[in-house]
C-alpha cells in the first residue's frame, strides 16, 4: 500500500522551515501533498494561484511531492487523494493547543485519518510565515530563510507597494 501523507497549510509564502517538514514527512510516507488551502483565515499577501506557484518552483519536479490546491475541508479533500495521514509540524507550545484541537476536530470528521506532528530543525524553529512577512515588508534580508524564488516574489511584492 502507498502511504500518503497530506501536508496542509497557507503557505504564504513557503518556508524553508515548511521545506524542512515536507521532507521530514517523506520519510515516514511515501508521496507528500502539499495542500496549499484556498481560503484562509486573515488576508494574505500571495493570491492562492501565486502560494501554489511558489511552492511548485520550491519542489520543481522532486518525484514524490506532489502540490495541490485544496478548497473546503481538510479531510474532505485528505479522503479525496486517499490520503491516510496529515503532517502538521509543532514549534512551540504556543502551538499546541491550535493544533491540537484541530487533530481532534479532524478525527472526529474523519476518524480513519491520523494527524502526525512533527519537530521542525532546530536552526528553523522560529520561524513562520508571518515573520518572515514582517521582515520582508520592511526590507530586511530574508535570504536564509526562504528558497530565493521566494525571496524575489517578496522583494517584487513589496516594491510594487512602495
Ligand atoms: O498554515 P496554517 O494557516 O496554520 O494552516 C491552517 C490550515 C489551512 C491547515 C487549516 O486552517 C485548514 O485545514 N483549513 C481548511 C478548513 C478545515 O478543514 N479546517 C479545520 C477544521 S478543524
Amino acid at each position: 500500500m502507498t502511504r500518503l501523507a497530506v501536508y496542509p497549510g497557507s503557505f504564504d509564502p513557503i518556508t524553508r522551515g515548511h521545506e524542512d517538514l515536507i521532507r521530514r514527512g517523506l520519510a515516514i510516507a511515501d508521496r507528500v501533498v502539499v495542500a496549499v488551502a484556498d481560503e484562509v483565515a486573515k488576508q494574505p499577501l500571495f493570491t492562492a494561484e501565486q502560494r501554489v506557484q511558489l511552492a511548485k518552483t520550491v519542489f520543481g519536479r522532486a518525484p514524490r511531492i506532489e502540490v495541490r490546491l485544496f478548497q473546503g475541508l481538510l479531510v474532505e479533500f485528505a479522503r479525496e487523494i486517499g490520503a491516510q495521514v496529515v503532517v502538521r509540524g509543532l514549534r512551540y507550545v504556543s502551538d499546541f493547543e491550535y493544533e491540537y484541537q484541530m487533530a481532534l476536530m479532524n478525527r472526529k470528521l474523519a476518524p480513519e485519518i491520523e494527524t502526525l506532528f512533527l519537530v521542525p530543525a532546530f536552526d528553523l524553529t522560529y520561524l513562520s510565515s508571518s515573520l518572515v512577512r514582517e521582515v520582508a515588508r520592511y526590507g530586511g534580508d530574508v535570504g536564509s530563510l526562504v528558497h530565493p524564488a521566494v525571496a524575489r516574489a517578496l522583494a517584487a511584492r513589496f516594491r510594487r507597494r512602495k
